[in-house]
């Protein structure tokens, strides 16, 4: 590993790429994608430029909730292959400088996982205390239900033992009771098990819902953040360097004692920014944004948002009002279809009607925005969804690797595919492919890939402070990134006209903007405001080269 790998604030300087094995690559021809497929297509994620893989669960499970329903926690998914396959997939993404995040799904197993299966045949069982049990369904009233399409209650009766049971998503996902320090100690084996074997993070699912305590919205506890601050300790003494993500859809204000004084998560989620990136580019103003971020506090030194446009859940819409969601359903989810729980179903470029300026531009914004950016497989391409399959079904359809039988996703008889792959007109994988937009140097594949290229190039980006400009025209949202004394100038045009704007960069007097893409200079910084041009969602990202260096010099660090 080069140097700067070797940092342990490493998460802070990768682009992050989400990826549900089973919808990668089919190595073996069984129609589910696995790890001897992942491996495989390493070298297309390499070129790609991201530095980091976050696994979607692929631990043992009925697959209930595409593996959140955990069965066994220390084997692997049969048909995706075994551990020797997960090793081998480790040091393979390492070699290539490939960072490999998994899942910590600790908060709920599988109603199949054995200690459930022994906890309800006999209130006798010595795992009847890992879950939470009830006589009655009042208990803990105050709390709400986050998989409202499908289940009507957090409590499930169990007819053999004669009691309720405590889950916060499905009924088949029943809750673990931290409140027994064995679960707590089961917990602290499973992580140590996974860093043992080499993965770089954890990705902790649902970490707001550890305990439950009568008149609170099971939310948030105190207790929660003491185990985590145990867990935390755990990893720094045992596996110093690791990170450790959190799952919290909260308002930014709540996420915040997420990161601890640095005692808990390295990185956080920041979930209010993503429906707010998709508000501005529809209404054409930048206010949402620069709402959302006046609202997000500052966070310790060592830690990190993640941000995101898409990921395999709908586009959740909870950190919103309800107005701004009845706005977004409207505009983004006119068929009742799109719509699932408090949110919508879909993947970014249908999302954006197909309209290669708006894809650009939101993956402008994702990449120079202040965090660590995630992307999700298959948006790179422009991939579209079906939402004739239920739940999150119609955005985890098989990648498109090209225009072959399956996309090129599997030999596999196409009827014994996991899922069949998109076929539409607009966006089936005769159109929509890996193989073609490789050969094209404007497509959207290699657009983002030189995207990537030039944000990896400066670790303002990563690392750096964010001060964002109020021009007058409120269609352009403008900012600076800076760090140790080099500057960035991020314009995005959220509208679809061609805009201008004046930016007040005094402070800047002499400096000349020069294009990152390009190298192209822009007219000298001076007191006066400087004026630009931003095509219909255009973009431009500057460096603001400082007076005294000369006209070579690339600004890097
Ligand atoms: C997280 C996951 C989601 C899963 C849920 C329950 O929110 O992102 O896919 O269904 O946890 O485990
Ligand atoms: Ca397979």
């Amino acid at each position: 590993m080069t140097d700067m790998e070797q940092d342990p604030l490493w998460y802070k300087d990768v682009i992050i790429y989400e990826i549900p094995l089973k919808s990668f690559f089919d190595a073996n021809g069984d129609g589910i994608g696995d790890f001897p497929g992942l491996i495989e297509k390493l070298d297309y994620i390499s070129n790609l430029g991201v530095t980091a893989i976050w696994l979607l669960p692929f631990t043992d499970s009925p697959l209930k909730d595409d593996g959140y329903d955990i069965r066994d926690y220390f084997s692997v998914y049969p048909p995706y292959g075994n551990l020797a396959d997960v090793r081998r997939f480790i040091e393979e993404a390492h070699k290539r400088g490939i960072r490999v995040i998994t899942e910590l799904v600790v908060n709920h197993t599988s109603d199949t996982h054995p200690w459930f299966v022994s906890a309800r045949s006999t209130r006798a069982s010595p795992f009847r205390d890992y879950y939470v049990w009830s006589d009655s369904p009042e208990k803990y009233r105050g709390t709400r239900i986050i998989f409202s399409d499908s289940e009507k209650s957090n409590w499930t009766w169990e007819p053999k033992t004669r009691q309720y049971y405590w889950h916060r998503f499905f009924h088949h996902q029943p809750d673990l009771n931290f409140d027994n320090p064995k679960v707590q100690d089961e917990i602290l084996n499973i992580v140590t098990f996974w860093f043992s074997l080499g993965v770089d993070g954890l990705r902790c699912d649902a970490v707001p819902y550890l305990f439950e305590r009568e008149g609170t919205n099971c939310e948030n506890l105190p207790e929660t953040h003491a185990f985590l601050k145990r867990l935390r300790k755990e990893v720094d003494r045992l596996f110093p360097g690791r990170m450790l993500l959190a799952e919290a859809n909260q308002w930014p204000r709540d996420v915040l004692p997420y990161f601890g004084n640095e005692d808990e998560f390295h990185m956080a989620y920041h979930f209010p920014l993503m429906p707010r990136l998709f508000i501005a580019i529809a209404q054409g103003d930048r206010k949402p944004i620069v709402e959302i971020l006046g609202q997000t506090p500052p966070i310790p030194d060592s830690c990190q948002w993640t941000i995101f446009l898409r990921n395999h859940d709908e586009l959740t819409l909870e950190m919103v009002s309800d107005q701004e969601r009845d706005y977004l359903w409207s505009y983004y989810a006119k068929d009742s279809r799109m719509r699932l729980n408090l949110g919508i179903r879909r993947r970014l470029a249908p999302l954006m009607q197909n309209d290669r300026r708006k894809i650009d531009l939101m993956h402008s914004l994702l990449l120079t925005l202040p965090g660590t950016p995630i992307l999700y497989y298959g948006d790179e391409i422009g991939m579209g969804d079906n939402v004739h399959l239920g739940d999150r079904n119609g955005v985890r359809t098989p990648m498109q690797w090209s225009s072959d039988k399956n996309g090129g996703f599997s030999r596999a008889d196409p009827s014994s595919l996991y899922s069949p792959p998109i076929q539409n007109p607009v966006y089936g994988y005769h159109v929509v492919n890996v193989e073609s937009q490789v050969r094209f140097p404007t497509s959207p594949l290699n657009m983002l890939r030189q995207m990537i290229q030039v944000r990896q190039g400066f670790r303002i980006f990563g690392r750096g402070s964010t001060t964002i400009l109020h021009p007058k025209n409120f269609r352009v949202f403008a900012y600076l990134r800076e760090s140790d004394g080099k500057v960035g100038l991020i314009l995005n045009n959220l509208s679809d006209a061609t805009e201008s704007v004046l930016l007040d960069l005094s402070r800047f007097d002499g400096y000349t903007p020069v294009e990152m893409f390009s190298q192209s200079e822009f007219p000298k910084i001076r007191k006066h405001p400087l004026h630009f041009t931003v095509s219909p969602y255009g973009y431009f990202w500057l460096y603001l080269q400082p007076p005294d260096l000369p006209s070579d010099h690339p600004g890097s660090s």
